[in-house]
């Protein structure tokens, strides 16, 4: 396992970079089941109404996210460094415009984006991202003085939550405190603890609106894949709203 000071953006950039287009066909409408269900209802919870407002999808993937903004209205800009990615979500824009901008950058090295943002959403990403303090200040610089930051990370402390459950019935870890890394099939994620996040996102000015640790209905769990009752017990996710200082 490589120690993380090895990572950098761009090492982790080029294996995202390479997802597979069956993969990125899967999602395109809505993500996974699990975004489908538990990370997206609440996100566009958070952000309310989107009519008119610009908003900035960072780390925005194949694009579903987006697509799903700008269908409500938003005026959407889409940065995603990753080639497959990138290209997948242009082509999508192409075939089917809904006048979101897509531009393909690191978080930490953006170019001029324009005008500052209402809201800025990084769902999943701060966990990919080697400098990840360096992307959660992108991101808040990029708002508008008071505007809102929502992001979200695989819940720190059940990041094993569906192989654990159907492995053991339960949930099982050894390691919280420390810093690691998580390879996954389409790119590496890294462990940091939720103090970590939040009193970085405090040390930039924010303050925390709504924390968000959402459950799924076990109606729900019952049409799911195998093993995914574990979500109904314990939180796959963390969201964060937060609002940039004014
Ligand atoms: C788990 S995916 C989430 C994608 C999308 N937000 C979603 O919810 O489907 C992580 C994303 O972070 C992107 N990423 C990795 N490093 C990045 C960086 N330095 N700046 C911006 N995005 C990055 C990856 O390319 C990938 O698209």
């Amino acid at each position: 396992m490589r120690e993380i000071p090895q990572w950098t953006n761009d090492m982790a950039i080029r294996q995202w970079g390479a997802m597979p287009r069956t993969v990125l066909e899967q999602t395109e409408h809505g993500g996974d089941f699990a975004k489908r269900h538990l990370i997206n209802p609440v996100l566009l919870r958070m952000l309310g109404d989107l009519n008119g407002q610009r908003v900035l999808d960072a780390g925005c993937g194949n694009g579903y996210l987006s697509r799903m903004l700008a269908e409500r209205h938003a005026q959407v800009v889409g940065v995603e460094p990753g080639q497959s990615l990138y290209e997948f979500a242009v082509e999508r824009e192409t075939a089917a415009p809904l006048g979101i901008r897509y531009v393909q950058a690191d978080l930490c090295a953006l170019p001029d984006l324009g005008a500052p943002f209402d809201a800025v959403v990084a769902s999943m990403v701060l966990p990919a991202i080697p400098d990840w303090t360096g992307a959660m200040r992108a991101c808040v610089d990029a708002l508008k003085p008071g505007g809102l930051f929502v992001f979200t990370v695989n819940h720190p402390c059940f990041e094993q939550l569906w192989p654990s459950w159907r492995e053991h019935g339960e949930y099982r870890t050894r390691r919280y405190l420390a810093e690691y890394e998580i390879p996954g099939p389409s790119g590496v994620d890294f462990h940091r603890t939720i103090a970590t996040y939040l009193n970085q996102l405090v040390s930039l000015g924010c303050q925390i609106a709504e924390i968000a640790e959402p459950g799924l209905a076990p109606e729900t769990a019952a049409d799911g894949p195998d093993g995914i009752d574990a979500y109904v017990h314990l939180p796959n996710f963390l969201v964060v709203a937060a609002r940039r200082g004014s």
